[in-house]
Protein backbone atom coordinates (compact mmCIF):
# COMPACT_ATOMS: atom_id res chain seq x y z
CA UNK A 1 0.00 0.00 0.00
CA UNK A 2 1.07 3.42 -0.57
CA UNK A 3 1.78 5.55 2.36
CA UNK A 4 -0.87 8.18 1.26
CA UNK A 5 -3.32 5.63 0.18
CA UNK A 6 -6.27 4.97 2.72
CA UNK A 7 -7.32 1.48 2.87
CA UNK A 8 -10.38 0.26 1.14
CA UNK A 9 -13.58 -1.96 2.38
CA UNK A 10 -14.50 -3.79 -0.14
CA UNK A 11 -13.01 -5.21 -3.07
CA UNK A 12 -13.94 -4.42 -6.53
CA UNK A 13 -17.15 -5.90 -7.98
CA UNK A 14 -17.78 -8.95 -9.11
CA UNK A 15 -18.38 -9.29 -12.94
CA UNK A 16 -22.74 -9.96 -13.31
CA UNK A 17 -21.75 -13.15 -15.25
CA UNK A 18 -19.34 -14.02 -12.22
CA UNK A 19 -22.10 -13.63 -10.12
CA UNK A 20 -24.59 -15.60 -11.79
CA UNK A 21 -21.77 -18.45 -11.92
CA UNK A 22 -21.53 -18.08 -8.19
CA UNK A 23 -24.93 -17.94 -7.82
CA UNK A 24 -25.18 -21.31 -9.70
CA UNK A 25 -22.05 -22.61 -7.49
CA UNK A 26 -24.42 -21.75 -4.26
CA UNK A 27 -27.69 -23.53 -5.19
CA UNK A 28 -25.88 -26.33 -6.15
CA UNK A 29 -23.77 -26.89 -3.12
CA UNK A 30 -20.77 -27.11 -5.32
CA UNK A 31 -17.55 -26.03 -3.49
CA UNK A 32 -15.00 -26.30 -5.75
CA UNK A 33 -15.46 -22.93 -7.93
CA UNK A 34 -12.69 -20.66 -8.84
CA UNK A 35 -11.95 -18.24 -5.77
CA UNK A 36 -12.03 -14.95 -7.20
CA UNK A 37 -8.18 -14.01 -6.12
CA UNK A 38 -7.86 -16.33 -9.24
CA UNK A 39 -10.52 -15.26 -11.23
CA UNK A 40 -9.30 -12.21 -11.71
CA UNK A 41 -6.02 -13.50 -12.52
CA UNK A 42 -7.68 -15.26 -15.53
CA UNK A 43 -9.59 -12.05 -16.32
CA UNK A 44 -6.35 -10.20 -16.86
CA UNK A 45 -4.75 -12.68 -18.63
CA UNK A 46 -7.55 -13.61 -20.81
CA UNK A 47 -7.20 -9.38 -21.63
CA UNK A 48 -4.06 -9.96 -23.23
CA UNK A 49 -5.16 -12.67 -25.51
CA UNK A 50 -6.48 -13.06 -29.13
CA UNK A 51 -8.39 -16.39 -30.50
CA UNK A 52 -9.23 -19.38 -28.35
CA UNK A 53 -9.24 -19.68 -24.75
CA UNK A 54 -10.04 -23.13 -23.22
CA UNK A 55 -11.00 -24.49 -19.46
CA UNK A 56 -10.35 -28.55 -18.87
CA UNK A 57 -13.22 -28.45 -16.05
CA UNK A 58 -16.20 -25.93 -16.02
CA UNK A 59 -17.70 -26.64 -12.57
CA UNK A 60 -20.57 -24.41 -12.68
CA UNK A 61 -18.66 -21.97 -14.71
CA UNK A 62 -16.50 -19.34 -12.34
CA UNK A 63 -13.85 -19.77 -14.19
CA UNK A 64 -15.62 -19.46 -17.74
CA UNK A 65 -17.03 -16.24 -16.64
CA UNK A 66 -14.32 -14.70 -15.19
CA UNK A 67 -12.24 -15.08 -19.00
CA UNK A 68 -15.30 -13.96 -20.49
CA UNK A 69 -15.13 -10.96 -18.55
CA UNK A 70 -11.37 -9.91 -19.32
CA UNK A 71 -11.70 -11.24 -23.02
CA UNK A 72 -11.74 -8.80 -25.75
CA UNK A 73 -13.74 -9.09 -29.32
CA UNK A 74 -11.19 -11.33 -30.98
CA UNK A 75 -11.34 -14.68 -28.56
CA UNK A 76 -13.84 -17.02 -28.14
CA UNK A 77 -14.43 -19.64 -25.17
CA UNK A 78 -14.81 -23.25 -25.07
CA UNK A 79 -14.91 -25.25 -21.89
CA UNK A 80 -15.41 -28.83 -21.16
CA UNK A 81 -17.32 -30.55 -18.36
CA UNK A 82 -17.76 -34.42 -17.71
CA UNK A 83 -21.08 -34.17 -15.80
CA UNK A 84 -23.44 -33.47 -18.75
CA UNK A 85 -26.21 -32.42 -15.71
CA UNK A 86 -23.53 -29.70 -14.63
CA UNK A 87 -22.67 -29.00 -18.50
CA UNK A 88 -26.57 -28.69 -19.32
CA UNK A 89 -27.41 -26.04 -16.15
CA UNK A 90 -24.13 -23.72 -17.31
CA UNK A 91 -25.03 -23.97 -21.14
CA UNK A 92 -27.82 -22.98 -19.76
CA UNK A 93 -26.50 -20.05 -18.35
CA UNK A 94 -24.12 -19.29 -21.17
CA UNK A 95 -26.99 -19.45 -23.37
CA UNK A 96 -27.11 -15.62 -24.16
CA UNK A 97 -23.35 -15.56 -25.04
CA UNK A 98 -22.30 -16.38 -28.28
CA UNK A 99 -18.77 -16.47 -27.26
CA UNK A 100 -18.64 -18.87 -24.62
CA UNK A 101 -19.05 -23.00 -25.46
CA UNK A 102 -19.76 -25.48 -23.07
CA UNK A 103 -19.11 -29.12 -24.46
CA UNK A 104 -20.88 -32.17 -22.33
CA UNK A 105 -17.29 -34.33 -22.39
CA UNK A 106 -14.49 -35.32 -20.84
CA UNK A 107 -11.62 -32.95 -21.66
CA UNK A 108 -9.25 -35.00 -24.10
CA UNK A 109 -12.44 -33.65 -26.42
CA UNK A 110 -11.25 -30.58 -26.38
CA UNK A 111 -7.80 -31.03 -27.43
CA UNK A 112 -8.65 -31.14 -31.35
CA UNK A 113 -10.08 -27.85 -31.04
CA UNK A 114 -6.54 -26.47 -30.15
CA UNK A 115 -4.28 -24.02 -30.58
CA UNK A 116 -4.92 -22.17 -27.27
CA UNK A 117 -4.10 -18.77 -26.52
CA UNK A 118 -4.85 -20.04 -23.53
CA UNK A 119 -5.70 -23.21 -21.18
CA UNK A 120 -7.11 -23.08 -17.53
CA UNK A 121 -6.38 -26.66 -16.76
CA UNK A 122 -9.02 -27.51 -13.81
CA UNK A 123 -10.56 -30.87 -14.06
CA UNK A 124 -7.87 -33.25 -11.64
CA UNK A 125 -6.83 -36.16 -14.37
CA UNK A 126 -5.84 -33.38 -16.93
CA UNK A 127 -3.57 -31.20 -13.69
CA UNK A 128 -2.16 -34.41 -12.76
CA UNK A 129 -1.51 -36.55 -16.58
CA UNK A 130 -1.60 -33.75 -19.12
CA UNK A 131 1.42 -31.78 -19.12
CA UNK A 132 2.53 -33.31 -23.02
CA UNK A 133 -0.64 -33.37 -24.57
CA UNK A 134 -1.33 -29.53 -23.46
CA UNK A 135 1.89 -28.61 -24.73
CA UNK A 136 1.48 -29.54 -27.74
CA UNK A 137 -1.71 -27.34 -27.88
CA UNK A 138 -0.79 -24.22 -26.49
CA UNK A 139 0.22 -21.41 -29.05
CA UNK A 140 4.15 -20.11 -28.49
CA UNK A 141 3.44 -17.66 -26.01
CA UNK A 142 -0.09 -18.94 -24.77
CA UNK A 143 -0.64 -19.16 -21.09
CA UNK A 144 -1.74 -22.48 -19.03
CA UNK A 145 -3.06 -21.67 -16.36
CA UNK A 146 -2.91 -24.29 -12.86
CA UNK A 147 -5.04 -23.53 -9.38
CA UNK A 148 -5.50 -24.68 -6.24
CA UNK A 149 -1.98 -24.76 -4.73
CA UNK A 150 -0.67 -23.98 -1.29
CA UNK A 151 2.05 -21.54 -1.18
CA UNK A 152 5.58 -23.32 -1.26
CA UNK A 153 8.35 -21.02 -0.13
CA UNK A 154 11.27 -24.12 -0.49
CA UNK A 155 12.95 -25.67 -3.32
CA UNK A 156 11.89 -27.90 -4.55
CA UNK A 157 8.02 -26.91 -3.49
CA UNK A 158 6.59 -29.05 -0.40
CA UNK A 159 2.94 -30.07 0.13
CA UNK A 160 2.17 -31.77 3.53
CA UNK A 161 5.40 -32.77 4.32
CA UNK A 162 6.70 -34.47 0.99
CA UNK A 163 7.41 -33.14 -2.68
CA UNK A 164 5.14 -31.57 -4.30
CA UNK A 165 5.70 -33.62 -7.76
CA UNK A 166 3.11 -31.68 -9.90
CA UNK A 167 4.26 -28.27 -9.44
CA UNK A 168 7.79 -29.35 -9.64
CA UNK A 169 7.19 -30.75 -12.92
CA UNK A 170 5.27 -27.68 -14.65
CA UNK A 171 8.42 -25.35 -12.98
CA UNK A 172 10.98 -27.34 -14.90
CA UNK A 173 9.36 -28.16 -17.78
CA UNK A 174 12.02 -26.39 -20.51
CA UNK A 175 8.86 -26.03 -22.44
CA UNK A 176 7.51 -23.30 -20.39
CA UNK A 177 8.62 -20.47 -18.62
CA UNK A 178 6.46 -21.21 -15.60
CA UNK A 179 6.25 -19.00 -12.24
CA UNK A 180 4.23 -19.91 -8.99
CA UNK A 181 1.65 -16.89 -8.46
CA UNK A 182 0.41 -16.15 -4.74
CA UNK A 183 -2.96 -14.60 -5.44
CA UNK A 184 -3.89 -14.85 -1.76
CA UNK A 185 -1.81 -15.71 1.43
CA UNK A 186 -3.21 -19.24 0.88
CA UNK A 187 -3.33 -19.71 -2.45
CA UNK A 188 -1.18 -20.01 -5.44
CA UNK A 189 -1.36 -20.38 -9.40
CA UNK A 190 1.04 -21.52 -11.93
CA UNK A 191 1.12 -19.51 -14.39
CA UNK A 192 2.84 -21.36 -17.41
CA UNK A 193 3.97 -19.33 -20.69
CA UNK A 194 4.59 -21.93 -24.16
CA UNK A 195 8.05 -20.88 -25.39
C1 LIG B 1 -12.40 -27.71 -9.72
S1 LIG B 1 -13.88 -28.03 -10.57
C2 LIG B 1 -13.89 -26.83 -11.84
C3 LIG B 1 -14.15 -25.45 -11.37
C4 LIG B 1 -14.32 -24.46 -12.48
N1 LIG B 1 -13.23 -24.54 -13.46
C5 LIG B 1 -14.39 -23.05 -11.97
O1 LIG B 1 -13.63 -22.19 -12.46
O2 LIG B 1 -15.20 -22.76 -11.07
C6 LIG B 1 -13.45 -29.45 -11.53
C7 LIG B 1 -14.53 -29.85 -12.53
O3 LIG B 1 -13.93 -30.77 -13.44
C8 LIG B 1 -14.88 -31.73 -13.78
N2 LIG B 1 -14.16 -32.89 -14.28
C9 LIG B 1 -13.59 -33.91 -13.58
N3 LIG B 1 -12.99 -34.77 -14.40
C10 LIG B 1 -13.19 -34.31 -15.66
C11 LIG B 1 -12.81 -34.78 -16.94
N4 LIG B 1 -12.12 -35.92 -17.08
N5 LIG B 1 -13.16 -34.05 -18.03
C12 LIG B 1 -13.88 -32.91 -17.88
N6 LIG B 1 -14.28 -32.41 -16.68
C13 LIG B 1 -13.93 -33.10 -15.59
C14 LIG B 1 -15.64 -31.97 -12.49
O4 LIG B 1 -16.89 -32.54 -12.74
C15 LIG B 1 -15.70 -30.56 -11.91
O5 LIG B 1 -16.90 -29.94 -12.28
Amino acid sequence: MLCDSQPVSAPPELPPLVSAALSLSGRRGFVSSTRNETGRLLATLAASRTGLLGELGTGCGVGSAWLRSGAGDNTRIVTAESDPQLAKVVAELFADDERIEVVSADWTALIERGPFALLFVDAREAKLSARDIIADVIEPGGFVVLDDFTPSAVWPPMYQGRVDTLRQEWLMDTRFTTVEVMVAPDAAVLLATRR
